[in-house]
């Protein structure tokens, strides 16, 4: 196992008629900034909740914040925060709302002249405005970690930020938020938090026999409620199992003392950029072809992610490893997840030399969990991926 230190700051409020707690969480003479999305939560009650659960307290709004949280709206946020005073942040949304908001909270507090250096340059966030979210959307794991991914329209760029300041200071997990949400996120939540878990697993073995087997279960978990969830999101029992499922997925725990890739998440931020296509469409696309290119590095967990994950008992490693690439597509394939770029784009003649030549521009020369993916080998795996 390799040396780690873990910290995870996040206090996590979960169950049903939790958002009413919301009133003991934020200091009582805090000024704050409500930070939300394009709407659904004024339709689906949510935002009554936390108006309610909040009438003691000085709140100004900010709504309109897009999935795949565009970097000039945030700008307009910011110089709300900045005119009033703001000295609280609350999130009240998805992946995308949270992400903004701790683009905000650290943009809040940044001395230079340009908060998008906070991406390019890659500036870690030590402190930020203190924050907290209500989650309305399990996925990302957001809730619960300390990064953010955010967009830049005008440059066609999806770039990550982090640091230790980025952890929400609470979360509010109420089960019962996802009766509202379309199949099509769902779907898309459920494909999120499975590559989140295969990112971390699917590399090579390092005697690391709890972690694998947290992922393990997070992946059986997933499988497991899908269907259940997808037909009837009202099913609280597997609403709360997805919902916690998604959140440990990427909450840091299972990611510590193993090597870890993301070079799927990498290569599948470029997609969203390019195309707008969905966060957890691109990792579909992407991470069949990036196992197939990268077999014979990780194919001794992908055997291991057969046996114990799709029960193949059955063949070489190599066979069992062949077949679990296979069980994962058809898993994506039923929750109606195409994995295919062409699929959802006809455009996509040129793209892997884009990607390859972005990677190569910013330096990003060596990823995965060998440092070895260099911008070449993208340039096949999105090819693959056609
Ligand atoms: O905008 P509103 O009206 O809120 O509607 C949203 C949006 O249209 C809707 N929605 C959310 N909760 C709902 C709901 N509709 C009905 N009922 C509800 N309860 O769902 C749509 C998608 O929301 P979004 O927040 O974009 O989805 P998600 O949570 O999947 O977030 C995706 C973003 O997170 C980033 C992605 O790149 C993408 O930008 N990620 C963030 C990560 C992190 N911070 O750790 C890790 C991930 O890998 C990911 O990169
Ligand atoms: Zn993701």
């Amino acid at each position: 196992m390799n040396t780690f230190e873990f910290k995870n700051p996040t206090k996590i409020i979960f169950g049903k008629n939790t958002i009413e707690k919301l009133k003991n969480e934020i200091p009582k003479d805090a000024k704050i900034l409500l930070l939300y999305g394009g709407g659904s939560i004024k339709k689906n009650g949510i935002y009554d909740q936390v108006k309610q659960a909040l009438t003691e307290f000085n709140v100004l709004e900010f709504g309109g914040i897009p999935a795949n949280p565009e970097y000039a709206i945030l700008m307009k946020a910011l110089k709300v925060i900045k005119s009033e005073n703001i000295t609280y942040l609350l999130a009240v949304g998805g992946g995308s709302v949270i992400d903004g908001t701790k683009f905000l909270s650290s943009a809040a507090l940044f001395e230079g002249d340009t908060p998008w250096d906070i991406l390019s340059k890659k500036i870690r966030t030590e402190k930020s405005m203190p924050f907290g979210t209500v989650l309305t959307l399990p996925a990302t794991g957001s809730e619960m970690n300390s990064g953010a991914v955010i967009t830049n329209t005008a440059t066609k760029e999806k770039l990550g930020m982090g640091g230790p300041g980025l952890f929400p200071e609470f979360s509010i997990l109420d089960p019962q938020v996802i009766q509202s949400i379309p199949q099509r996120q769902l779907a898309n939540g459920l494909t999120d938090a499975f590559t989140h878990v295969l990112e971390q697993y699917m590399t090579y073995p390092t005697g690391a026999l709890l972690q694998d087997r947290f992922a393990e279960s997070i992946m059986q978990t997933l499988i497991e409620v899908a269907p259940q969830v997808i037909a009837d999101p009202t099913n609280y029992e597997a609403a709360s199992n997805f919902m916690w499922s998604c959140t440990m997925a990427l909450n840091g725990l299972i990611q510590k003392g193993v090597p870890t890739d993301w070079a799927v998440h990498a290569m599948g931020h470029e997609l969203t950029a390019l195309f707008g296509i969905d966060h957890a469409r691109t990792l579909a696309v992407i991470a069949p072809s990036h196992y197939k290119f990268n077999f014979e590095a990780k194919k001794e967990k992908l055997a291991q992610y057969a046996e114990r994950i799709w029960n193949i008992t059955e063949g070489s490693i190599e066979d069992k490893a062949h077949t679990a690439i296979e069980k994962t597509v058809a898993f994506f394939h039923e929750l109606g997840i195409d994995t295919k770029l062409s699929d959802y784009t006809e455009d996509y003649i040129g793209t892997a030399e884009e990607i390859s030549k972005r990677f190569n521009d910013r330096g990003w020369v060596a990823l995965g969990e060998r440092q070895n993916l260099s911008p070449d080998k993208v340039e096949e795996i999105v090819k693959m991926a056609y």
